[in-house]
């Protein structure tokens, strides 16, 4: 399989490209600023490019920018992502005194994203944080949802290489909403008992 990581500049991407090269996955960092995306991608056994360079003759598209910017990179990459299945991980987080919210937008970001491009969309890995991932396949389980069954068997795939537990397929891209709003709760859970957590769904068959 071979992954672009648009945005693999950031903490996540890189915490992701770090377990997908050990899992034997081609990855190609992506970064607004090839030289960026270069030294990213050094060390790592990637390839860095600018994120229109990255996207081109990959399998999946991992979008891993800064939520605040992800409509728009979408919008700029629709024509070099073209029908390439792209995977958002994206989840807009408001912060205030209270606590880690969720925006108040009407629509997950991943459909916004979606209504941008010719692609299909999936959603997930929102419950795995980048700090869990970077030293070995956290004990954690990883949500997927989407429309498009193999864009989501790809995205399935590739969770079950960042996770020891199950990749598993949490519905319709309308499910989205709920994955991304997970983001907040784990951020909360984060800050009060000062650990990474994540996530187990029980009840799954052996397998
Ligand atoms: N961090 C986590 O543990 C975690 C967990 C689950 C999901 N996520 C999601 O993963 C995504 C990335 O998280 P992160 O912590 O890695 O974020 P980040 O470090 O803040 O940003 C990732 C990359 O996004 C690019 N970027 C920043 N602003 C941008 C803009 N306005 N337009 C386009 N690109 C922009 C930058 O790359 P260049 O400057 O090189 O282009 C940056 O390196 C977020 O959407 C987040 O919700 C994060």
């Amino acid at each position: 399989m071979k992954v672009a990581l648009v945005g693999g500049t950031g903490s996540f991407g890189q915490a992701v490209a770090k377990r997908l090269v050990a899992a034997g996955v081609e990855v190609v960092i992506g970064s607004r600023d090839p030289k960026r995306a270069q030294e990213a991608a050094a060390g790592l056994g990637a390839r860095g490019a600018s994120n229109e360079d990255a996207v081109r003759n990959v399998d999946l598209v991992l979008l891993a920018v800064k939520a605040e910017g992800a409509v728009e990179t979408a919008r700029d990459l629709r024509s070099a992502i073209g029908t390439t299945p792209v995977l958002s991980v994206c989840a807009e987080l408001s912060f205030g005194p209270g606590g880690v919210k969720p925006t108040a937008e009407a629509t997950s970001i991943a459909e916004r994203i979606e209504a941008e491009l010719e692609a299909p969309v999936v959603a997930g890995l929102h419950s795995l944080a980048a700090a869990s991932l970077a030293a070995e396949p956290p004990d954690e389980d990883a949500l997927v949802c989407g429309d498009d069954p193999d864009a989501k068997a790809l995205a399935l795939d590739l969770a079950a290489r960042l996770v020891s537990g199950n990749a598993v397929d949490a519905g319709p891209l309308a499910s989205a909403r709920a994955l991304e709003g997970m983001t907040a709760v784990i951020v909360n859970v984060n800050r009060r008992y000062k650990t990474h957590a994540g996530l187990r769904v029980t009840g799954l068959p052996d397998r």
